[in-house]
């Protein structure tokens, strides 16, 4: 089925200067951008975003980082697209993700990998509704 998930570049994805690299590699993988923005995260903003893991010991790290300078955050749709994006980025820790993808090829640690995406379709609506609004996305055939 057509689905959509979001996709954040994170502050070390833009500070290696690799936001093509990546799109490009969801464009040749056949996921369109149908929004995109990029801004910095407030404290507040990262901890809202990663609610679901305030009670893991990394919390407060990842909050950190995630605020530490720009992200460009991004809707990607296609068929599949929450396991395509997944498949494209690797496994969070870049020493467990497959040759050929995102982590594998510019992350530095489990904590600076370069990319997020939505882990399913139902946390994708929450984590799209987080930095889009609807007259924002601009799906096309
Ligand atoms: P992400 O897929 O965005 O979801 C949670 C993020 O926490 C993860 O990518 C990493 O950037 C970060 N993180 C840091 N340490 C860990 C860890 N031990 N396990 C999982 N995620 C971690």
């Amino acid at each position: 089925a057509v689905e959509r998930t979001l996709s954040i570049v994170k502050p070390d994805g833009v500070q290696k200067n690799v936001i093509g690299e990546v799109y490009r590699r969801f464009e040749q993988a056949g996921l369109k951008i149908i929004a995109a923005r990029m801004l910095n995260l407030s404290q507040a903003q990262a901890e809202g975003f990663y609610a679901v893991h305030k009670e893991r010991p990394f919390f407060k790290d990842l909050v950190k980082y995630m605020s530490s300078g720009p992200v460009m955050v991004q809707v990607l749709e296609g068929e599949n697209a929450v396991l395509k994006n997944r498949e494209l980025m690797g496994a969070t820790d870049p020493k467990k993700a497959d040759k050929g993808t995102i982590r594998a090829d510019f992350a530095t640690s489990i904590e600076e990998n370069v990319v997020h995406g939505s882990d399913s379709v139902d946390n994708a609506k929450i984590e799209i509704a987080y930095f889009f609004a609807t007259a924002d996305l601009c799906p096309r055939a």
